[in-house]
């Protein structure tokens, strides 16, 4: 497989993962394109056409030094100047895979937080109030970002002549789909400590529980009721709005499960009444990233993990 080629695949499988649906992804492009019909021909050069294809800007090709055959990947949660020394160091890596959104990715993360406003909706969270608490939380990241040093693990890939790409949200969405199967419906799981035990048979979380970074009760008890449980905080880009939570208690969600989360997302969950676990940052990572590794590693391609990325491997079974 060559560069592209994989970078697509990560793509694709996010789509077929996502909360929306195919046909959901497919709408929200439509959006954009009705959108850029309806801007000037000055304002249309400015605008990326790649947002016109690519429903996850999080998610990018960043350099290409050698369009050649992927034998051998370095994959990592974040991906600095660091870690592309490091592969200088390694022998015959062909390709960088970062998590974390790189260069033009990371400018665009506020891009795909949208999602979020639909994955309250499948939670039963009014459309309209998730859209509306959602908009100035995304501008907020928009802001946030961009005074952030893009472009430097990029071109450290670039004077180093390694090919680099980044998946987030591609990657984030088949982490969110894995969980909703292994927690929604799952009727074993009554109380926050029934939740917490299939949490822990995950590899990825027994893993990170032996550094210490495993699950953990962040608001609410163990022998506490779940009620519906949402997957709200797994996918999307980065935080949602802190005044959601109470719409969500409202909505009849019960427990949050998230990869992380700040202190003002905590007291005004705890003012909500809504439970929540941290699953844990980089083991959720781990998972989405693995889930479309083991693809990579069907096809022969061997994968050389690094930055934090617990990597299991599902490939065979
Ligand atoms: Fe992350």
């Amino acid at each position: 497989m060559k560069t592209s080629e994989i970078y697509n695949l990560g793509i694709d499988m996010g789509i077929e993962a996502d909360f929306r649906g195919r046909k959901g992804v497919e709408k929200f492009l439509a959006g954009k394109k009705e959108k850029f019909e309806k801007l000037s021909l000055e304002e249309q050069e400015s605008f990326s056409q790649e947002a016109l294809n690519n429903p996850y800007l999080d998610s990018r090709i960043l350099n290409i030094s050698e369009d050649k055959e992927i034998k051998k990947v370095l994959v990592g949660i974040d991906i600095e100047p660091a870690e592309i020394l490091i592969a200088k160091n390694l022998d015959g890596i062909d390709l960088i895979i970062s998590h974390h959104p790189l260069g033009k990715g990371l400018a665009s993360l506020s891009d795909v937080m949208e999602l979020q406003a639909d994955v309250l909706a499948y939670y039963g969270v009014p459309i309209n109030i998730a859209e509306g608490l959602m908009r100035p939380r995304i501008d907020e990241v928009s802001r946030g970002i961009n005074s952030r040093n893009h472009e430097r693990a990029v071109d450290a890939a670039r004077l180093l002549k390694f090919n680099l790409i980044c998946l987030h949200t591609a990657c984030d969405n088949l982490a969110a789909k894995f969980l909703r199967k292994k927690i929604e419906n799952n009727s074993k799981i009554e109380r926050i400590a029934d939740l917490m035990d299939i949490l822990k048979e995950i590899p990825e979380y027994k893993k990170a529980t032996e550094i210490g970074a495993g699950p953990k009760i962040f608001v609410g008890r163990p022998e506490a009721r779940c009620g519906r449980i949402a997957l709200t905080e797994i996918t999307g880009g980065t935080e949602g709005s802190p005044k959601l939570f109470e719409k969500m208690a409202h909505s009849g969600i019960g427990t949050v499960v998230g990869m992380h989360i700040s202190e003002e997302h905590k007291k005004e969950a705890e003012a909500a009444n809504l439970n929540v676990v941290i699953a844990g940052h980089i083991s959720s990572d781990s998972i989405g990233v693995n889930l479309f590794l083991d693809q990579l590693e069907q096809k022969g391609i061997e994968i050389i993990p690094c930055s934090g990325l617990i990597r299991i491997s599902r490939a065979n079974g």
